[in-house]
């Protein structure tokens, strides 16, 4: 019965090898080398002819029932295996929905970036383009043809940095005005927010650095009642309905006649305070209808076209809105700063 012992032995070391083995790929090289087509039960089979016949049916029900529980025990552990493995990875994945989660902190804008969205919106709801133009100007576009001739004193108000003899940063957005009458036919409706340079020193209320918005209108028939109604419409809607415009007589070479122009203190709303020396108005901007001359030099006939111009601070009319008394800190970048402004 050498045959007989032969299974027994390899049903024992069998089921023992899968009972101990904890990976499945052991457990299908197991299955190979007992159950394959060259795998020992099948070996043990073909022995057969070597036992006496009356056993042989015996045998071969002992070998299928070796089969059998062999086939069994893989299955079992097999799932075992597969459901130690499943339970371990809900325990690496476990997500504890109880923790707070992570914060993701969103931006705000620049409060710079926020007057000009202001600002513009209201312009463009009016009508006006957005134009842009280069900071490195011409000394041309920046002075001599808006009117201010090389020996003009209103360049020495100015601060220039010059990049060469005719070539400068510009000190205003002004040269704007020029390039967009210079590059289209009237009519003209136009604000062009940017970057100005001058070389001053940086305090409170100075920076070399500031930002301008430039504003031009042209076609037939433009007066200064088109100019007042425009700024006024623009003043209420930016500081309130109830904000009361005083129109000065002021002085720029590029308009004829000059204005400056004040409103309501937005800060005490007309009573008197710091912001505005007590004055309860503040200057906003400066205007005028733009210089006969100055259409000219574009190309344009005074005698057909007329029309007016304005600009405004936009780093003040910021530190205004909100209260700012120290421009430096619109360019210095302050996270702390900033955040109040979300
Ligand atoms: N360019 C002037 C400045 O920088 C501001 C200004 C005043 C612009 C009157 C204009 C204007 O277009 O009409 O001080």
């Amino acid at each position: 019965m050498n045959a007989f012992s032969g299974l027994d032995e390899l049903e024992k070391s069998a089921l023992l090898e899968i009972e101990n083995s904890h990976e499945l790929s052991e457990l299908e090289a197991i299955r190979i080398r007992l159950l394959g087509k060259k795998g020992e039960l099948t070996a043990a089979l073909r022995g057969m002819k070597d036992i006496p016949e009356q056993d042989r049916p015996v045998f071969g029900r002992r070998v299928n029932e070796i089969r059998d529980r062999i086939t069994a025990a893989l299955e079992s552990k097999i799932s075992e295996l597969m459901r130690a493995e499943k339970e371990a990875r809900l325990i690496a994945e476990k997500v504890d929905i109880t923790l707070p989660g992570k914060k993701q902190p969103i931006g705000g804008l620049h409060p710079l970036t926020r007057i000009y969205y202001e600002i513009r919106d209201i312009f463009v709801s009016m009508g006006f383009d957005v134009m842009d133009g280069p900071e490195v100007e011409y000394d041309k576009y920046n002075f001599e043809m808006l009117n201010i001739p090389t020996d003009h004193p209103a360049r020495d108000t100015q601060d220039t940095v010059y990049i060469s003899d005719d070539i400068v940063l510009r000190t205003h957005t002004s040269p704007v005005q020029i390039r967009t009458m210079l590059a289209q036919k009237p009519p003209i409706r136009m604000i062009c927010p940017g970057r100005v340079y001058r070389s001053d020193d940086v305090d409170a209320t100075h920076s070399p650095i500031f930002n301008q918005i430039e504003g031009l209108v042209v076609d037939r028939g433009i007066s200064f009642a088109n100019l007042k109604d425009t700024l006024n419409v623009f003043l209420k809607e930016f500081y309130g309905e109830d904000t009361v415009t005083k129109f000065r007589p002021g002085h720029f070479p590029f308009t004829e006649p000059s204005a400056e122009v004040d409103a309501t203190c937005s800060k005490c709303r007309g009573r008197g305070c710091p912001a505005c020396k007590g004055a309860g108005m503040i200057e906003v901007l400066g205007c005028g209808m733009v210089h006969p001359q100055v259409l000219r030099n574009c190309g344009i006939d005074p005698d057909e076209y007329s029309g007016f111009a304005f600009g405004m601070g936009l780093d003040r009319l910021a530190n205004i809105k909100y209260g700012i008394t120290d421009i430096r800190l619109l360019f210095e970048n302050d996270i702390r700063f900033l955040a109040q402004f979300r």
